[in-house]
């Protein structure tokens, strides 16, 4: 099997006297997905920024591509391919689609004695990148992210993290606020960017969405590993007790279900 792009080997977190991660080992490979699993507070978010640069882990050791790495910050991690979008996209509401791709690295072209921003130039990589995953709906630069819904916003920061030469994808839940449609056009772009050969680690509470993109999958519970499995080792249902902790969640929603059944009934009367 291919080495890792990145391999985390019993990493653990504390803040002060609080132990948030517990002794945790993963890894994933080009044109792999990994799905992050857990509920509120089992610590998916203090893993993600501990593997991109953003905390240092307490111990333990991460590898990329083989060789021991200590990131500095999260520009280093950055730096080194791995590309963090979070919930809303990340991207600056108030900046056109062309500005918010390049913002920092903007193309200039010369005027006169002067460099200025090549607007027309950041307009059309911008576009012509978001139109390669397949959003043909974006096709103006100038409008504002703000304007965008959250699929396209998310589409267009993993267009951009891609565009820049990223090798591994971290989403923190891009599904999470996104209506049923939305969700689903973010959902293909993670299998475009893995099929392009990217890594990619998706953090989610939904064990629908997580079926239909991941390879592998974690389960965190509690800060600790609970779980680690390919696909088609477990069931949805399995997945759902897992992450509740081992509780029958499949029973427990067939139960509410029924008393909702119940009450509906008693309203139409
Ligand atoms: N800087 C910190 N100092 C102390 N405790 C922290 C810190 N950051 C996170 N924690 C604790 O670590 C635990 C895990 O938090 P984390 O945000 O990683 O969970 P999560 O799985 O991302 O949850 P959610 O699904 O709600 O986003 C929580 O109990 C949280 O209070
Ligand atoms: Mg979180």
């Amino acid at each position: 099997m291919a080495t890792p792009i990145l391999k985390l080997e019993g990493v653990n977190k504390s803040f002060g006297p609080i132990d948030v991660l517990h002794d945790i080992s993963l890894e994933v490979r080009a044109g792999e997905v990994l799905c992050l699993l857990g509920d509120n507070g089992a610590g998916k978010s203090t893993l993600i920024k501990t593997m991109s640069g953003v905390y240092k882990p307490t111990s333990g050791t991460i590898e990329m591509d083989g060789q021991p790495v200590a990131f500095t910050s999260p520009r280093d991690a950055s730096e080194r391919g791995i590309a963090t979008v979070h919930q809303f996209g990340g991207t600056f509401p108030l900046m056109s689609i062309g500005r918010s791709f390049f913002v920092g690295v903007e193309p200039t072209k010369r005027f006169g004695p002067l460099k200025v921003y090549d607007r027309k130039k950041a307009n059309e990589i911008a576009v012509r990148a978001v139109r390669e995953f397949g959003i043909t709906r974006i096709d103006d630069g100038d409008r504002l992210v703000g304007g965008l819904s959250g699929g396209e916003r998310q589409s267009l920061a993993i267009a951009r993290a891609v565009h820049f030469g990223a090798r591994l994808l971290i989403l923190d839940e891009p599904t999470a606020a996104l209506g049923v449609k939305e969700a689903a056009h973010v959902l293909r772009i993670v299998l475009q960017a893995r099929k392009r050969g990217l890594a990619v680690i998706f953090i989610t509470h939904n064990v629908v969405h997580a079926l239909t993109v991941g390879d592998h999958f974690a389960v965190l519970i509690r800060g600790a590993k609970a779980a680690d499995f390919r696909r088609g080792q477990k069931s949805r249902e399995e997945i759902t007790d897992l992450m509740a902790g081992g509780e029958a969640m499949a029973e427990l929603e067939a139960e509410i279900e029924s008393h909702l059944e119940v009450h509906q009934t008693y309203l139409a009367d």
